[in-house]
């Protein structure tokens, strides 16, 4: 199969496209709620499922459809082998937080699984061992520190230079029994039965402030109230900081994922490398047929050279290990790191306690998403839960955590500065249909794409969020901002924060 030809024209995830999800309305009016959610992904659907079933008067609001945002652009493995963590974890926070963390994410897989069985629910979800895996001498060491470290937490794990899917290996670290699923189906459960106890969704309602006295209140972008005692923040990036400086304390990083079909039977398990570029492998059920998800080519929000080479390179990698009989979907996923790789889950800031974040999942959002949801509704429940200080917000780990922060921050002022002194005179008239280009109209920096039929759409560059410089994403047709990752379509609409306004529109001549 040749290059880039066969790769499908747009961007559409397997999980949005084989399940039909419910449509709610949009939020006409100020109301009053206990506990509103706002984010319709694992983990706001989840907590609102938790919290309906004990009675709590529960709203949801989404800016767009339900799980259409990190939760239906997942890879979906449920798994405490979050990549090579344990070791890293054990020298950092010592043994009985790293324990912890293995603890909550074995805990997160067990609700999925009796949540499963409670409501009969039909997902695919099957039991898998889950693999590290190197073909890089200078990583075996890596995988034996990890083993040691696995050792010690009492995670049942294996190294061995085997694995039943077919690549060259020259170690390969194990972990025993973990899972994966189709989460929308799952999610799409949890949706009814919320629903059925008296859940409240509201689609294309965007919260963009909060005001807090006594109470907290959300005001969305019609402005209209939400009046309430809890808010969950279950959007992935805080649509309201609280001066809590999240942007400064995660940076954003996208991931591209192709599905296709291969002449082999998927053999099971679940792979990820260890070496760069990333790998990771899993298979999923389209009709009874096996689909191979092959993800990869992490990098930093609007950092990457043009996406579609990232597509184009997963191509080739399938291709080359295991031969490409058809190629059936491509999408990418973006997702938050913290400063110390371990999630913020938690209030907001201390004043601020009834307001919850849970965001910088680091790509694990099956099982951190799962665990934020429990304990924040624990928390508003009132039910002791043994992972909330792990996970809280307002820690502060020395080490490794002021050296990325210091990089992080120069990183941002880099793509602060040479974004605005990028000089572009690009000519939009020989713009080709579908691409994209930076010019400058009116010395203003302007991004102008071209759509299939030669309409252009000119948008003004600079962030709404703390004013960088967007770069055209090509796979995704989006601009994508490089210092805290929001994104945003060709016509400029938010698709991502944390920007909350669109960026401004430019009239061409
Ligand atoms: Fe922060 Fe763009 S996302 S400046």
């Amino acid at each position: 199969m040749s290059n880039s030809e066969n790769i499908p024209q747009f961007p559409e995830t397997f999980w949005r496209d084989s399940v039909s999800l419910p449509d709610f309305p949009k939020l006409q009016e100020s109301i009053k709620t206990d506990t509103a959610i706002v984010g319709g992904g694992i983990t706001g659907i989840t907590a609102a499922y938790l919290l309906a079933k004990e009675g709590v008067n529960v709203t949801l609001i989404d800016a767009g459809d339900l799980l259409n945002g990190v939760t239906g652009h997942t890879t979906a493995k449920i798994t405490a082998q979050h990549g090579i963590i344990y070791d890293e974890f054990i020298q950092h926070f010592g043994k009985e937080k790293a324990s912890l963390y293995y603890q909550a994410c074995m805990k997160a897989k067990e609700f999925i699984e009796n949540t499963i069985q409670t409501h009969h629910i039909d997902c695919d979800y099957s039991q898998e061992d889950a693999y590290i895996f190197t073909n890089s001498d200078e990583y075996i060491s890596t995988l034996e520190s990890e083993k040691k470290a696995y050792d010690q937490l009492d995670i049942p794990g294996e190294l061995t230079t085997d694995m039943p899917v077919d690549i060259p290996v020259k170690s390969v670290l194990k972990m025993k029994d973990q899972a994966q699923f189709h989460p929308l189906k799952y999610l799409n459960v949890l949706v009814d039965e919320a629903v059925k106890n008296g859940l409240k969704i509201y689609e294309h309602t965007t919260a963009v402030d909060i005001e807090y006295n006594k109470h907290p209140t959300i005001i969305t972008r019609d402005e209209h109230r939400i009046n309430c005692n809890y808010v969950i923040q279950a959007s992935h990036y805080p649509f309201y900081d609280g001066q809590g400086f999240y942007p400064t304390r995660m940076y954003p990083e996208r991931s591209y994922i192709i599905a296709v079909k291969t002449p082999e039977k998927f053999p099971g398990g679940m792979y990820i490398n260890a070496e760069s570029p990333s790998r990771s492998i899993r298979s999923a059920n389209m009709d009874g047929e096996d689909l191979w998800l092959i993800v990869g080519e992490n990098h930093k929000t609007g950092q990457g050279e043009s996406t579609m080479k990232h597509y184009e390179a997963l191509q080739d990698y399938a291709e080359e290990q295991f031969g490409i009989s058809e190629f059936v979907y491509r999408w990418s996923a973006q997702d938050l790191t913290t400063m110390d790789k371990v999630p913020y889950i938690g209030s907001v800031t201390k004043n601020e306690e009834n307001v919850y974040v849970a965001t910088g999942y680091r790509k694990w959002g099956m099982t951190n998403g799962t665990i934020a949801a429990k304990i924040i509704t624990d928390r508003i429940l009132d039910n002791d839960n043994p992972y909330s200080e792990l996970f809280t917000p307002s820690r502060f780990q020395a080490d490794p955590s002021v050296r990325k922060f210091a990089s992080m921050n120069a990183d941002v002022a880099k793509h602060l500065i040479s974004g605005k002194l990028e000089y572009t005179q690009n000519n939009v008239k020989d713009l080709e249909p579908d691409h994209a280009t930076v010019t400058r109209v009116k010395g203003k920096r302007t991004g102008v794409y071209k759509d299939q039929d030669k309409q252009l759409y000119a948008v003004d560059t600079t962030c709404k969020h703390l004013g960088c410089e967007v770069t055209w994403n090509s796979g995704e047709r989006t601009w994508d901002c490089p210092c805290h990752g929001s994104r945003y379509s060709y016509t400029g609409e938010v698709i991502e924060g944390p920007a909350k306004e669109p960026l401004n529109k430019v009239e061409l001549e």
